[in-house]
């Protein structure tokens, strides 16, 4: 399995299994299968309500001498109403409980969004705090003494667009190492990647597959959907492969880590053994070519009525 370096020489397995909408009574058992097949890397967050039930399967999995922790690359995310800089080392204690474990791999700050403390989904304009009131790098200066505590290995971002990403960059101790974001052949973010390339902030690419089990409120009635994109089966067919191998294949062809999500035993194999396929270079060809900018998670939900957010601000102009 092809790996992302780190200047300490932590290496991060690229393809990891993502745990978003893995609902409870069905990720414990996905991410047993997931770890007896193979894979390595578990991407967490403390708002997917199934820390604890991913904590119980690596407890279990590591017991049974299926895995040691040292093999394993925990992932997890700071939630929106945890932003104060005193209220973030206890956020991270809080999913290293749930998650059985004594330090994380790597911790991102998951929005550059701020709420007030407890509000967990914003309604209204007056639930969100401004990034003026409480900016990002006093909340990534907390992130900072994490590392030095022992508590994570690594730290990062996600949803950063680049400008925000560098001004993150300009006033930090220790850089972000890592921003998490959506990355596949429709919303490619060339400018991001560069960026990143050039600061040294490795990529990992979310909704890899389009995220097509989204709740419906989070859809738009005429969204494109990639698993079913004619390019994209027609090269899954040439090798006879699946259209999400080819998607995850993408994905690690330009060096991103990649973390799509099953609970299906059949797909999370079908989905490792995506880091044997080989796309050429026509393939890559082709799939560049399908850039349209189509953001499946949108942010919308952030730019509430009297919200502080706005969609450009967070993504930039359109
Ligand atoms: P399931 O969990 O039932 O396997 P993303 O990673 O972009 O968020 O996409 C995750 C969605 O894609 C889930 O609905 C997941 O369903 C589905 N999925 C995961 N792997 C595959 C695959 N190999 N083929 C088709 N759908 C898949």
């Amino acid at each position: 399995m092809n790996t992302l370096k780190f200047n300490n020489h932590d290496e991060m397995p690229a393809l990891g299994l993502g745990t978003w909408r893995a609902a409870p009574g069905q990720v414990k058992a996905a991410v047993k299968a997931a770890i007896e097949l193979g894979y390595r890397h578990i991407d967490c967050a403390s708002i997917y309500q199934n820390e604890a039930e991913i904590g119980q399967a690596i407890a279990e999995s590591i017991a049974e001498g299926r895995v040691t922790r040292r093999e394993l690359w925990i992932t997890s995310k700071l939630w929106n109403d945890a932003h104060a800089p005193e209220a973030v080392e206890p956020a991270l204690r809080r999913s290293l409980d749930r998650l059985q474990l004594d330090h994380l791999d790597l911790y991102l700050i998951h929005w550059p969004i701020a709420h007030r403390q407890g509000v967990i989904f914003p309604r209204r304009g007056a639930d969100f705090v401004s990034l003026d009131a409480l900016p990002l790098a006093a909340t990534w200066g907390a992130m900072e003494a994490l590392v030095e505590a022992g508590l994570t290995r690594h730290i990062g971002v996600s949803n950063l667009r680049a400008e925000a990403l560098l001004s993150l960059i300009d006033g930090a101790r220790r850089p972000p190492e890592v921003n998490q974001v959506e990355l596949h052949p429709y919303l490619q973010q060339p400018q991001l990647v560069a960026t990143c390339r050039a600061a040294g902030v490795h990529l990992t690419a979310y909704s890899p597959l389009g995220s097509p089990d989204r709740p419906a409120d989070l859809k738009a009635p005429d969204e494109p959907i990639l698993l079913q994109d004619p390019t994209v089966m027609a090269i899954a067919e040439a090798h006879g492969a699946s259209p999400a191998q080819v998607l995850i294949a993408w994905s690690l062809a330009q060096g991103h880590a990649v973390i799509p999500k099953s609970v299906s035993p059949a797909r999370l194999a079908q989905n490792l053994a995506a880091a044997t396929l080989r796309l050429t270079a026509k393939d890559m060809a082709q799939l560049g070519a399908l850039e349209r900018g189509r953001r499946y998670v949108t942010g919308a939900f952030w730019a509430l009525p009297g919200s502080p957010y706005t969609l450009e601000g967070l993504w930039g102009p359109r």
